[in-house]
């Protein structure tokens, strides 16, 4: 059976808020280029001169859009890297500003799907690195952080309360054997919440998320790219994110409220393009369950 890389969320919300039509040729970063849908879309709407800087830190999505995408590859300049690093990244491939970046977070459904870590529904090795040079695995965070560690992990980034019952669970169990796979830590949370046949989904979902946050520094490098942008931005440029987890959207809210055009005076600024947050119409969470959590939020940079 063939499956989609991955389906795209938001897509032609995200793109049309992207492009500026003001501006003629545009040079645009698509931060997380996955399946390259969004870079496929954003290809067809800008002109034969405008450049698309498509990043991604998965090998796999580089390698699956340089085949797919080859009839746009006059427009497309691949980068495997962070996105965290726009600024360099964007200077590398000879460019000294852009007109809008897009980031739409989280991981591809293959990601999800085929590589090891990320799916509790599937015995893998504990790895969760998006990026498969990276140094830190998820197998390390739960056999070596300290046990206040691994709570602060599943309270802040997965929202579980009193998550110190499960750290306490999880170093004893790695007292006794080494944690390996997915199994290996699915057996532990069942032991420890007296959890019997079926899976509790949503708990499992929200732990292996926490998890793969921290593996991935998702929130710090979220961070990074929104500070480096504001330095390459041209006026007029914008910024849209597409967001799965509270956290993540409060940063990007927080970001644009800081930098917006009534916050700062003189300089550069924000002009927040999305007053209320956007999110998916329910035909599109129909057929795409993965897209019920999304939120978008966009900006365009001003002169104050
Ligand atoms: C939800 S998918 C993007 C899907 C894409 N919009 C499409 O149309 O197919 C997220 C992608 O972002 C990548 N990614 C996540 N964090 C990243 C980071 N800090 N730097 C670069 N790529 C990142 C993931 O590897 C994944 O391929």
């Amino acid at each position: 059976m063939v499956t989609e890389y991955h389906i795209p969320v938001l897509l032609n919300t995200a793109v049309s808020f992207l492009i500026n039509p003001v501006i003629r040729d545009h040079v645009i970063v698509d931060g997380t280029l996955g399946g390259g849908s969004y870079t496929r879309l954003i290809c067809e709407s800008i002109s034969d001169k405008s450049k698309i800087i498509a990043i991604d830190k998965d090998e796999n999505a580089i390698a699956h859009t340089t085949n797919n995408l080859g009839e746009y590859r006059d427009k497309i300049l691949f980068a495997k890297g962070n996105f965290a690093d726009v600024k360099r990244i964007v200077s590398d491939v000879g460019y000294a500003s852009i007109t809008g970046i897009v980031l739409d977070l989280g991981l591809s459904s293959y990601q999800l799907n085929e590589e090891d870590g990320f799916s509790f529904m599937k015995n893998t090795p504990l790895d969760m690195r998006a990026d498969k040079s990276a140094a830190l695995d998820a197998r390390t965070i739960l056999n070596e952080y300290r046990e206040s560690e691994l709570t602060e992990i599943f309270e802040e980034y997965g929202e579980v309360s009193r998550a110190s019952r499960l750290s306490k669970a999880v170093a004893d169990a790695r007292r006794k054997q080494s944690i390996e796979t997915t199994e290996d830590f699915i057996k532990i949370i069942k032991r420890e919440y007296g959890f019997k046949a079926t899976m509790p989904v949503k708990f499992l979902s929200k732990l292996f998320q926490a998890l793969r946050i921290a593996v991935n520094d998702e929130l710090n490098d979220l961070k990074t790219v929104l500070s480096g942008t504001m330095e390459i931005l041209i006026e007029g440029g914008r910024i849209v994110v597409v967001s799965y987890h509270s956290l993540e959207d409060r940063i990007v809210k927080n970001f644009f409220r800081e930098h917006s055009e009534k916050t700062v005076q003189g300089g550069k600024a924000l002009k927040i393009l999305t007053k209320k947050v956007i999110v998916p119409e329910y035909s599109e969470v129909r057929m795409n369950s993965r897209s019920r959590s999304a939120k978008l939020r966009a900006a365009e940079a001003v002169v104050v």
